[in-house]
């Protein structure tokens, strides 16, 4: 193998850690990131280049002589960033890792997602779905199902488009605030489904479209409040694995779940390439996807990355080029914990340009940024989610304990950070 050159598009905590381990490859040429953040500038070289402005992307593939590209976020894969690589004779050798567009639609649009996941039998709450002509049907349709309600806007909602409506009254009014025209375009199509009791988990593959390898499971923290409480963010920590994933729910979640979402891709002519996120809602011991993203968790990779103790970098090139089958990677028996230093007010209006201080005296932990800025010689906050302190532990108490110390020697403006990561955990 020859050294690489990568561009990784994105700027989040997700992306810093995947730098962070791809840098530790031997094939490591140079590493790029567009348009990364105050962290990745240290490990890597930023552009500043926003990850769906494809025309730009594709210059810096070709003057950088990028051999693979690694896509972080939803919305450049959406939009088509694969296909505009491709289709250009300049750069249609790059390999990426990354679903085209069809492929895409997995998170990109739940009624796509739904239809699909019923017809390659893979477990998940029945559903229906419905347009804004279709009200009237909508609302009858909830009369035949039992509380708590679920809406889900069909389009992209940055997170937000999910709502639980405890009684019927309520389930009303917020279907008629989706297909009103609150979720814009994305709520133009709503599903509605049954309502799965359960505990949440997530499982990360990354395929090549035949072969597949399961990445470790994670978890994420997605309230602001202690307890699971208050509004969803993109995410408040996470730990790795997840406790109550065991071997033998996981091995369901392959047979049942991994394998006919691979083959059903295959089966529908979809050219599948790039990571796999799966939510999953384990129903006594059943699992029952909630939802596909076609890219990986954020935090979630914070701490997933740190366990791949195989070349990653190494995987990914196979990934992309079509040739992963054979591959398997070694995880650390190690847990990681991953606890996101938010900027006070997130998620919803806060302030930016603060400075962080105590990031030197870190010893004992990984630091990923997120909404970090470089301003000379400083770190300054430059969006909601500023941070991740990630560390290592033979428990995912230990790691959080060891996260929650460092995490101590950190300061900014109006910092805020949840103090009771794991708490579900404890029996
Ligand atoms: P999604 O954006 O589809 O991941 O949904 C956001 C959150 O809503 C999930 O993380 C779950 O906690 C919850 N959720 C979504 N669908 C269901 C369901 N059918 N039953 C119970 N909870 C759900
Ligand atoms: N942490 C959830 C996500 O990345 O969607």
């Amino acid at each position: 193998m020859k050294k690489l050159n990568v561009l990784i598009l994105g700027g989040g905590g997700r992306e810093h850690a995947i730098a962070w381990k791809l840098n530790q490859s031997e094939w490591m040429g140079g590493l790029f990131v567009a348009p990364g953040n105050g962290g990745t500038g240290f490990i890597a070289t930023n552009l500043d280049i926003r990850e769906t402005d494809f025309p730009a992307v594709k210059s810096a593939v070709i003057e950088n002589a990028i051999d693979l590209i690694i896509v972080g976020p939803e919305a450049p894969l959406v939009k088509g960033v694969r296909e505009f690589i491709e289709s250009d004779v300049e750069t249609e050798n790059v390999r990426i890792v990354g679903p085209g567009r069809r492929g895409a639609q997995l998170e990109g649009s739940k009624a796509f997602s739904k239809e699909f996941m019923v017809k390659h039998g893979i477990p998940t709450a029945k559903y229906g779905q419905f347009t804004a002509k279709e009200i009237d049907k909508a609302k009858a349709f909830l009369h035949t199902m039992k509380p708590p309600y679920v809406l889900k806007a069909d389009g992209l909602a940055g997170g937000k488009g999910v709502l639980i409506l405890e009684d019927i009254v309520s389930a009303k009014a917020g279907l008629d605030e989706m297909l009103g025209g609150k979720f814009g375009a994305a709520g133009e199509v709503v599903v509605i489904e049954e309502f799965l009791d359960g505990i949440e988990l997530s499982s990360f593959v990354l395929t090549d479209g035949k072969s597949h390898i399961n990445l470790p499971s994670a978890k994420d923290y997605k309230r602001i409040g202690e307890g699971d409480t208050g509004l969803n963010t993109g995410g408040m920590g996470s730990i790795s694995p997840v406790p109550f994933a065991d071997d033998e729910f996981l091995q369901r979640v392959d047979e049942r779940i991994v394998k006919p979402t691979i083959e059903g891709l295959k089966k529908d002519g979809i050219d599948y390439n790039g990571f796999l996120f799966i939510g999953l809602m384990n129903v006594g011991g059943d699992p029952f996807v909630i939802e596909y993203n076609v890219r990986m968790g954020d935090p979630e990779t914070e701490s997933i990355m740190p366990r791949i103790e195989s070349d990653f970098l190494e995987v990914l090139w196979k990934c992309g080029g079509g040739e992963l089958e054979g591959s398997t990677i070694s995880i650390s028996t190690q847990a990681v914990a991953s606890l996101m230093m938010v900027s006070g007010g997130y998620p919803e209006s806060y302030e930016k340009g603060k400075e962080i201080f105590g990031l030197t005296s870190i010893t004992e932990a990984l630091i990923f940024h997120a909404g970090t800025k470089m301003i000379y010689p400083s770190i300054e906050t430059s969006g909601g989610r500023v941070l991740t302190v990630t560390s290592y532990g033979d428990s995912i108490k230990a790691a959080l304990d060891t996260s929650y110390r460092e995490a101590n020697k950190i300061s900014f403006d109006k910092m805020y950070y949840r103090k009771d990561l794991g708490f579900d955990l404890k029996s």
